[in-house]
C-alpha cells in the first residue's frame, strides 16, 4: 500500500503561512481570463477563492472570447505599471486569433508569477531562479514535506511542456536527481517509465501508465487532470498503481492544490523581491 500523496493537507499548510505573511503586506494577484473556456473558468474561480482565503487581494478581468490583442496588450500594460499589483497571470490556453507567446513576454518580468517570461525561465534554468513555475515547485514541496529524497535518485518526466514538464525536469536537477525526460515521440516508454525511482507523469493524456509501465516501490506523482465523462481524470492508472507503489498523488486532492499554493507564494515572492 503506497503513502497517498495528499497535496489538500499541504496547501492549508501553506496558505496558513500565506495567511501569516498577507496580514503584514498587501499582496495583490490580477488574473486575465479570456473568453469562455469552462476548465480555464474553473481553475480562475480555485485561484481567486484561494487568494481570499489567504487575504490576499485577487481581481479577475474576464474578456470576451473575440478581444483583441490590442486590448490585451493595453491591460496587461496598465498592470504592468500599476505599482499595487504584484502579479499577473494570463489563463491558457487562449483562443486560437490570439498570439500566446507574444502577449506572455509583455508581462513584466518582476510580476511573472507563471515563469514563462525568457528572463525568468532563463535564470530558473540556469540555476539562478527567482521562483519556479507553480506546478513543479508544488511537486517539490509535496516530496520535501513527506521526506522523500531526492538527491541521486532517477527521476522519470513524461511530458515536456513549458509550464510543467522542461521545468518539472530542471527542478529534479536542481534538486540533485538525474533526470529523464520522454515526450509523444519517445519509443518503448516504458522502458524508461519502468527505470524511474520518482516517476512524474504530465502527458495530459488520461490513464496512459499503469501497473506494467512502474517499477515496484516507485513514488508516483500525477499531473494529469482532463474532465473524462465528467470527472476529473489523471494521466495514472490510480487503482491500478497504487499498490505496486511506495508513494502516489490522488487526482483530484494530490497536485492540483499544491499548484495553486504555490502560485500565491509566487506572488508573495515576487512582490517582495519587487519592492523589497
Ligand atoms: N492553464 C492551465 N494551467 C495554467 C497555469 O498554471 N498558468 C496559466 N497561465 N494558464 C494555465
Amino acid at each position: 500500500m503506497a503513502i497517498i500523496l495528499d497535496g489538500k493537507t499541504i496547501a492549508k499548510k501553506l496558505e496558513a503561512e500565506l495567511a501569516a505573511y498577507s496580514r503584514i503586506r498587501e499582496i495583490r494577484l490580477d488574473v486575465i481570463l479570456v473568453g469562455d473556456n469552462l476548465a480555464s473558468a474553473t481553475y480562475v474561480r480555485n485561484k481567486h477563492r484561494a487568494a481570499e482565503r489567504v487575504g490576499m487581494q485577487s481581481v479577475i478581468h474576464t474578456l470576451p472570447v473575440h478581444t483583441k490583442s490590442e486590448e490585451i496588450e493595453q491591460l496587461i500594460e496598465e498592470l504592468n505599471s500599476n505599482e499595487e499589483v504584484d502579479g499577473i497571470l494570463l489563463q491558457l490556453p487562449l483562443p486560437e486569433q490570439l498570439n500566446s507567446e507574444k502577449l506572455l513576454d509583455s508581462i513584466h518580468p518582476m510580476k511573472d508569477v507563471d515563469v514563462f517570461h525568457p528572463e525568468n525561465a532563463g535564470l530558473a534554468y540556469l540555476g539562478r531562479p527567482r521562483i519556479w513555475p507553480c506546478t513543479p515547485s508544488g511537486i517539490l514541496r509535496l516530496l520535501h514535506e513527506h521526506e522523500i529524497d531526492i538527491v541521486g535518485k532517477h527521476a522519470v518526466v513524461v511530458g515536456r511542456s513549458n509550464i510543467v514538464g522542461k521545468p518539472m525536469a530542471a527542478l529534479l536537477q536542481h534538486a540533485n536527481a538525474t533526470v529523464t525526460v520522454c515526450h509523444r515521440m519517445t519509443k518503448r516508454l516504458q522502458d524508461f517509465t519502468r527505470q524511474a525511482d520518482i516517476l512524474v507523469v504530465a502527458a495530459g493524456s488520461p490513464g496512459l501508465i499503469g501497473k506494467d509501465d512502474i517499477k515496484p516501490g516507485a513514488v508516483v506523482i500525477d499531473v494529469g487532470s482532463e474532465f473524462v465523462n465528467g470527472k476529473l481524470t489523471g494521466d495514472v492508472r490510480f487503482a491500478e498503481v497504487e499498490p505496486i507503489a511506495s508513494a502516489i498523488t490522488p487526482v483530484p486532492g494530490g497536485v492540483g492544490p499544491l499548484t495553486i499554493a504555490s502560485l500565491l507564494s509566487n506572488t508573495v515572492r515576487l512582490a517582495s523581491l519587487r519592492r523589497g
